[in-house]
């Protein structure tokens, strides 16, 4: 059964949502009106469950759009905060979220990439979306804001999460501005860079001795014992609102291009869930009017030390079997991804595709990204751009189309991966004998 890992979950999540959920007596959450189940549309009440009751397919956050023309809504998003609160209105959000303590994440550059282009033989348009310009140097610091708002909705005080590394850096960081206690999940064996910043906070955190998929089931497990009574897991119980801070770079990037439609993306897949959300969000901007309705192509990347969506594309299966992780890029390594097979259906109906590379080819790409263009990636960048390289050569992207490719997060962050290679070009006394005899002197 294609959601069987799914059902297990749902089956803990519901029964433990009834007993150590705090209660809220009003939630407001903006336009979010209620859950939806993505597999049988079944509604329930906002709260901190993620699991259908009914068939343990996953929520999602079902909106009250904003009426109105786009032309209004434009100006009202451009005359908004330089951060994700520009989007308030299509977001599970209240209105005066500005004004409350969070770290304003988002509206992080959109870089042209005309050398990475000339290198690559994109004509038409290559743009590096930029996301190690958030306040903990990913892109995670998106989807912990929604969920901080969440948690503060249903009354949590203490924020958790399992995490490849940048999620849990990313809720340390909100819940040491919120006020909130935090207590967050790794794998033991992460790079320093990711463990010092998920520490540096001052929350609490445990290295779990296994991989992320051994994190995530210990975290399921504890959400339904009182050992996790009460406290709001940003990516398992908060999940659903979580999730929809990916739609925010689908926003920024269309709003960027001047309210146009990117015609291709490559995005890096770990649970797979950003993806989903870049496509939900480029579908609501059409529904809304705010851009012009064209065709798009999603890409999806993957390391190919973990690479089970990828290896289901290209195999033709709409099943997602789970792999055991080995690659230097820790932060998608998620052996078991939950949004799998909707990643599949995107891809296929958008006519894109999911492709993996190796480690080698990982680490060339972050160099190349850094020596054409000045952004220096953690290893989910060298896996997008080194993907976006790969299906250019096998004609699937077409370099004569707008493309946007993701960097979601910080190369200080994984420095052992290119560390090896990017060592002083040379060590000399300081002399200008010296420096002459290195053969580096411009005359
Ligand atoms: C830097 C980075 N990029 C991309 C992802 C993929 O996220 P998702 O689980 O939404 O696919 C992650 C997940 O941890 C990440 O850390
Ligand atoms: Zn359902």
């Amino acid at each position: 059964m294609r959601r069987k890992g799914l059902a297990i979950m749902a089956a803990q999540t519901v029964a433990s949502t009834s007993t150590s959920a705090p209660t809220s007596t009003s939630v407001d959450l903006g336009p979010a009106a209620a859950l939806s189940c993505r597999e049988c549309g079944q509604r329930f009440e906002l709260g901190p469950i993620f699991a259908c009751a009914e068939c343990f397919g996953p929520l999602e956050v079902a909106y009250d759009l904003p009426s109105g023309s786009p032309e209004e809504l434009r100006k009202r998003i451009e005359a908004g905060p330089a951060n994700i609160w520009r989007y308030a209105p299509l977001l599970p959000v209240p209105a005066d979220v500005a004004d409350k303590p969070n770290l304003n994440p988002g509206w992080t550059k959109l870089v042209k990439a005309d050398n990475l282009a000339r290198e690559l033989g994109v004509t038409g348009g290559l743009f590096i979306k930029d996301d190690s310009g958030n306040p903990t140097h990913s892109f995670k610091d998106r989807v912990v804001a929604q969920a901080l708002e969440a948690a503060r909705a249903f009354g949590f005080t203490t924020l958790s999460c399992s995490s490849t590394g940048n999620l849990a850096g990313a809720v340390g960081a909100a819940a040491a501005r919120a006020g909130f206690r935090s207590c967050v999940f790794i794998p033991h064996d992460l790079e320093q860079g990711k463990v010092v910043m998920a520490a540096v906070y001052g929350g609490e955190l445990v290295g779990i001795e296994g991989n992320y998929d051994d994190v995530n089931r210990f975290c399921s497990e504890l959400i339904g014992d009182p050992l996790g009574e009460g406290w709001g897991f940003v990516n398992v119980n908060l999940r659903p609102y979580y999730a929809e801070g990916s739609k925010t770079l689908a926003y920024e990037i269309c709003e960027q291009l001047g309210w146009q439609l990117p015609d291709q993306l490559v995005v890096p897949i770990a649970s797979g869930s950003q993806l989903t959300k870049i496509d939900k969000g480029l579908q609501e901007l059409i529904k809304l009017g705010l851009v012009e309705d064209k065709p798009y192509k999603i890409f999806g990347a993957q390391a190919e030390g973990c690479s089970p969506v990828s290896t289901a594309f290209k195999a033709g299966h709409d099943v997602v079997r789970p792999q055991k992780p080995n690659t230097i890029a820790k932060s998608l390594a998620i052996g078991n991804p939950a949004d799998g097979p909707y990643v599949l259906d995107i891809a296929r109906r958008t006519g894109g595709a999911v492709e993996d590379v190796n480690d080698e080819q990982v680490v060339d790409a972050i160099k190349l990204l850094a020596r054409t263009e000045g952004i220096f990636a953690e290893t989910a960048g060298g896996v997008t751009v080194g993907v976006t390289k790969k299906l250019i050569e096998a004609g699937l992207l077409d370099p004569a189309l707008t493309t946007v490719v993701l960097n979601t997060g910080d190369g200080l962050k994984t420095l052992d991966a290119v560390a090896e290679t990017s060592q002083a070009t040379a060590v000399i006394r300081p002399s200008l004998a010296a420096f002459r005899d290195a053969g580096l002197a411009a005359h």
